[in-house]
């Protein structure tokens, strides 16, 4: 049983974080405690890195089987000897162009991370988040932070303080609250450990921004989205929101009308029927009876991206029994964007053929 602690949340300002505020949370990061804290990408939930047993204080409260290894984030460069045994000319080349960012490197883990970080592996997940918030932070606890996003295993990661107050109230000590999250998915995990950069997971940093440094890249050895495709239910439990979710691919106005007709069927089943859209989409269901909310413009991925956690918890909390979800390409935060809602998806993806 997990022991209920008391959660304290403290507003703190997200472009020049309070001093004092910042030293409080830290300090209990230095005792051993659990901290959330916005990053750029999402909420992060904290403990000192260098401390195994605060370390598995953070599965406990998420839930998360240990065998998932946790991204240890840094105030600055400096510190990346202390975290990873060898670093590569080129981490520092990626490090020069995208830290402090949305950039997660796989390398080979120093001696001084706990094995409950790396699960157990010899290589380690590290980040520098650039939110002002998750560098003071970091700084000001003068340890490695290990944080994965602050939700409860199998949730969507949270983009505001409400969402981490919501899975995790009374399992970790303190949130900070600084408001929304400006990237809005999870960063690129981008592993340097075999012969070519391959991207794990899409996130913050588009694909085009790492092939105009890198020349090449790989797209997955997990290929999450596509492993989910191809063996629905290995990852159906990932990002998920309750209503059960769809994800329709295709041509813009075969999707609409895909997505209409599908509307219709299951309203006439009985469910609740919600529908995540682009703005582009909105004349269509405007005058119909389903919930939807739009997160933005096709070509803003962007935006789409800043808005999609919240819209999924959002249609959620509307009390919708599916959901029905557009794509939105895979040009920018496209590919990350498709990556977590196939997830959300379990394998449930519809490919719309044109008439
Ligand atoms: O933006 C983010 O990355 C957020 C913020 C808080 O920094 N963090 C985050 O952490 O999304 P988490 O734990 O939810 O996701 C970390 C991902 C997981 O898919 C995990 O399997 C992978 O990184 N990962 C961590 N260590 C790894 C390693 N040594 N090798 C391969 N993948 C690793
Ligand atoms: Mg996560």
């Amino acid at each position: 049983m997990l022991d209920r602690m008391k959660t304290l949340v403290l507003t703190v300002n997200a472009r020049a974080p309070e001093a004092d505020i910042i030293a409080q949370a830290a300090a209990v990061l230095r005792r051993g405690g659990l901290v959330a804290f916005p990053t750029e990408t999402v909420y992060g939930l904290g403990a000192n890195a260098l401390d195994g047993e605060a370390v598995r204080r953070i599965f406990a409260a998420k839930e998360r089987p240990s065998h998932d290894p946790l991204i240890v984030h840094l105030a600055d460069v400096e510190t990346l000897p202390l975290v990873a045994r060898a670093i590569p000319p080129l981490a520092r080349t990626l490090a020069a162009r995208f830290w402090p960012g949305p950039l997660t490197l796989i390398l080979p883990r120093g001696d001084a991370i706990p094995p409950e970080v790396t699960a157990g592996g010899e290589t380690v997940a590290v980040r520098i988040p650039a939110h002002p918030v998750a560098r003071a932070l970091i700084r000001a606890a003068g340890v490695p932070v290990a944080a994965p996003s602050a939700n409860r295993f199998g949730r969507v990661s949270p983009t505001d303080a409400a969402h981490v107050l919501a899975d995790l109230n009374g399992r970790v000590d303190v949130i900070l609250d600084g408001g929304p999250t400006p990237v809005g998915v999870e960063s690129t995990v981008l592993s340097l450990i075999g012969p070519v950069p391959t991207i794990l997971r899409p996130g913050g940093i588009s694909r085009e921004a790492l092939t105009a440094v890198l020349g090449a890249v790989e797209l997955g050895a997990g290929r999450p989205a596509e492993a989910v495709r191809l063996s629905p239910g290995t990852l159906s439990q990932h990002y998920a929101p309750r209503a059960a979710l769809t994800l329709y691919r295709g041509a813009d106005q075969a999707l609409r009308r895909t997505l209409l007709a599908e509307a219709q069927r299951l309203s006439r089943a009985g469910e609740r029927v919600g529908l995540l859209l682009a703005d582009e989409d909105v004349p269509a269901f405007a005058e119909q009876p389903y919930v939807y909310l739009s997160v933005g413009p096709l070509a803003d991925t962007d935006h789409v991206a800043q808005r999609l956690f919240a819209a999924l918890r959002a249609l959620d909390e509307s009390g919708v029994t599916v959901i029905l979800a557009r794509d939105f390409g895979t040009q920018g935060l496209g590919l990350a964007i498709r990556d977590r809602l196939t997830r959300a998806a379990g394998g449930h993806v519809v490919e719309v053929t044109p008439l």
